[in-house]
């Protein structure tokens, strides 16, 4: 069975977050599985893309607004990344640096509905040569949504019609709706099914792949049962396709998230746990100017609402008043208002606070290795994968109870924890989780306890992706 995943992100090609790794690592686990596994992604112009050597396979033209505009597929002949890579290259609309934003004003595109159409139709169109190539397409994201539409209801592409279509939602909050009066910019499709393009009055892509796919999936059970209460105003969607919706827990790349041979961090973990904390705090000291005497709680990933990150400044700011006593460090890049907060505190909490305003995969792996606590007091998380990074670096977690964090992450007070965990998204919530982690920290005993115990947890793919082979094998013997 072939399967070719649809992404607009894939690790290493391009990530700009947890959909980057989902895509760069499900397949090659599913590929050891046995199931031939594929990934498309726009060809970006990323660095790592630049680097590899490709090999042309196909080129097209897709017709938008009457304007042909021409496409190249190509297949990466460089590192072996334990599954097939190809690229879409559309001069003019992904060869840029930004995946979704202008790396320069970090403003959004302002032509991501053509750049998305014409990226799922050269898809469609390349998969169209190969008779035979593909016995799922997997779907990710509404940039991806129109897909599970097109094969069905488009004129062009209605021979592919019998290739059973997954979708599945990393992010409920993104649909890529547009406005009617761009519907000049689709391909041809049936009238009658214009329905299905619809949510609230808008062509709304991730609406359109739930109701067109043959089976959904969310990344976590919880975040499913989440999106029933609250999607963003697809609840009513959501329950009308229960039916077809599976919650499956994403796993992490054991190879590249391995700290005895993980090649982005200074001091390996042999035996010794706590020595691996201490060697590689040491190090991180020498870069940010925090206090290595006490406990390092860090925040990595993108400044954003969804992921509380507007929490953080107040919250640190009250912790630290209080006579709280920790030192925070702050990676990532997102919001302008956000970054220049950080910038600010790092002059006002000297020795306490630091940050690097910027995406660093190797910092980031620094940061897990180094750090005692890792803190995410997400809004929603649909899996979150940075905690199983965290826990697999013997970095203990502080999460809000939402989705993926409330299906992975056991609060220490039940006797059998992994973490610290606190259920309101609120600003002394998140303090009262900073006084608890300061106060672990003192009791050794049972902090050394915890991090031997996380350290061994399994959260490798290998289990997840036989669920995805499970779906797959379900809805290829319907045909
Ligand atoms: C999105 C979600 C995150 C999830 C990731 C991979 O980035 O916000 O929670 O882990 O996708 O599925």
């Amino acid at each position: 069975m072939k399967v070719l995943h649809v992404s607009a992100e894939c690790y290493p090609a391009a990530k700009a977050g947890g959909l980057g790794d989902v895509a760069g690592a499900l397949p090659k686990y599913l590929n050891q599985a046995g199931i031939d596994t594929a990934v498309i992604m726009p060809k970006y112009r990323q660095k790592w893309i630049l680097q590899q050597p490709w090999e042309h396979v196909y080129s097209g033209m897709v017709r938008m607004a009457g304007v042909q505009v021409p496409f190249y597929i190509h297949r990466n002949i460089g590192e072996d990344l334990g599954f097939e890579l190809l690229s879409v290259d559309v001069p003019g609309l992904f060869d840029r640096e930004g995946i979704y934003v202008d790396a320069q004003t970090s403003y959004g595109y302002a032509d991501e509905i053509e750049r998305y159409l014409v990226f799922q139709q050269a898809v469609l169109q390349f998969v169209q040569q190969l008779p035979g190539f593909v016995d799922v397409l997997h779907c990710h994201d509404h940039h991806t949504g129109l897909i599970p539409f097109m094969v069905k209801h488009c004129p062009e592409y209605r021979n592919l019609a019998h290739i059973p279509t997954v979708f599945t939602i990393h992010n409920g909050m993104y649909h890529g709706a547009f406005s009617w009066s761009k519907a000049y910019l689709l391909p041809w499709y049936d009238a009658n099914t214009s329905g299905l393009l619809e949510w609230g009055n808008t062509i709304n892509p991730l609406a359109c792949g739930i109701k067109c796919c043959w089976q959904l999936t969310t990344v976590s059970p919880g975040y499913l049962m989440e999106l029933l209460q609250s999607a963003n105003g697809l609840e009513w969607l959501i329950r009308n396709e229960m039916g077809k919706a599976t919650g499956i827990i994403n796993g992490i790349d054991t190879d590249v998230w391995n700290p005895e041979s993980d090649p982005l961090i200074s001091f390996r973990m042999n035996e010794d746990i706590n020595e691996f904390k201490r060697a590689n705090k040491y190090i991180l000291m020498q870069r940010f100017n925090v206090r290595q005497d006490l406990p390092l709680i860090t925040f990595i990933g993108r400044l954003v609402n969804e992921k509380g990150a507007d929490l953080i400044p107040d919250a640190i700011a009250k912790f630290l008043y209080d006579g709280g006593r920790a030192s925070f460090v702050v990676l990532g890049t997102g919001d302008p208002a956000l970054k220049n907060t950080f910038l600010k505190m790092k002059d006002q909490f000297v020795s306490f606070f630091d940050t690097s305003i910027e995406y660093n995969e190797a910092l980031s792996h620094q940061l897990y290795a180094g750090s005692d606590y890792l803190m995410m007091p997400s809004r929603v998380e649909p899996c979150g994968l940075n905690q199983l990074y965290a826990f697999r670096y013997g970095t203990i977690p502080i999460v809000r109870t939402t989705g993926g964090l409330a299906d992975t992450v056991i609060d220490v007070s039940s006797g059998n924890g992994t973490g610290l965990r606190f259920d309101d998204f609120s600003m002394d919530a998140l303090v009262g989780g900073f006084k608890r982690a300061a106060l672990l920290y003192e009791r050794k005993e049972l902090l050394w306890e915890l991090r031997e115990k996380i350290i061994h947890l399994d959260y490798s793919w290998a289990k997840s992706a036989q669920k995805y082979v499970d779906i797959y094998n379900k809805i290829t013997l319907k045909n």
